[in-house]
């Protein structure tokens, strides 16, 4: 069997109101602001350090962290920014625990961007980074059991439930217990014409590369 011609992977994208890009530790400050500006909201999926709220050292080094992840085409975290403000909305992500020609969906808002239809618009963005770019053949989508916000995104994306998965604990940061499983495949999405957005993909230098 041949394997798919490698395709560059995008470092930015631009979807109809959001500007998506690989995040770097300069991104500190705005991660921290839209960390601190949400309240509990995000403590969830990033319960906060004993003494109280992530430090700007902190968000840096897990800036860092994504960044170098992103460059050796492991897991990939893009920002999620207002074009036109720069604010940081949010981050969204394709990450390589879902095995080979696989890829899980990854996202979260800060808070007062939620109800927005942001969240199903950069899955969207990932969903092309992911079939269209990586060439996989399924994506994943998990969340908590009890995180029917982020349920209501697979269904808006049109994500089958396959299952729920028991005593389960994905990142050291995440609490144990069971999630829900969704997946979309290659073929499903290429049938789908809401899923096609035009969105703009740019190489690491820049470059249009759709
Ligand atoms: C999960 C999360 C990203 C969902 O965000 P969301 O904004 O509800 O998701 P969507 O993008 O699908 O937005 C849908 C809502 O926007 C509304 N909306 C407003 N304008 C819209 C537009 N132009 N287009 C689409 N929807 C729009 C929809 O009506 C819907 O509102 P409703 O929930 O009141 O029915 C958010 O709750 C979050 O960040 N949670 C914390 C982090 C987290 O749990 N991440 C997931 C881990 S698995």
């Amino acid at each position: 069997m041949t394997s798919p011609a490698v395709r560059p992977t995008p470092y930015q994208l631009r979807t109809p109101r959001l500007l998506l890009r690989c995040v770097s530790p300069s991104d500190a400050e705005a991660r921290k602001e839209a960390f601190d500006s949400s309240g509990t909201h995000l403590d969830h999926l990033f319960p906060p350090p004993p003494e109280g709220r992530l430090t700007l050292d902190a968000h840096a080094a897990i800036l860092r962290r994504y960044r170098g992840s992103f460059d050796l085409d492991q897991d990939r975290f893009y920002g999620a920014f207002d074009p036109t403000t720069g604010k940081l909305l949010g981050e969204t992500g394709v990450l390589r625990r879902a095995g080979i020609r696989a890829l899980e969906l990854s996202y979260w808002l800060r808070r007062d961007a939620v109800g927005q239809g942001y969240a199903v618009e950069m899955a969207r963005a990932m969903m092309k980074v992911a079939f269209v770019f990586d060439q996989a053949t399924r994506m994943d989508l998990t969340c908590d059991v009890a995180n029917t916000q982020s349920a209501g995104v697979a269904h808006r994306l049109g994500f089958t439930l396959e299952g729920r998965l028991r005593d389960r604990q994905l990142a050291p940061h995440h609490k144990r217990g069971d999630i829900l499983c969704f997946t979309l495949l290659d073929t499903e999405y290429a049938k789908e014409p809401a899923h096609h957005l035009p969105i703009e993909a740019f190489d690491l230098l820049g470059r249009r590369i759709d």
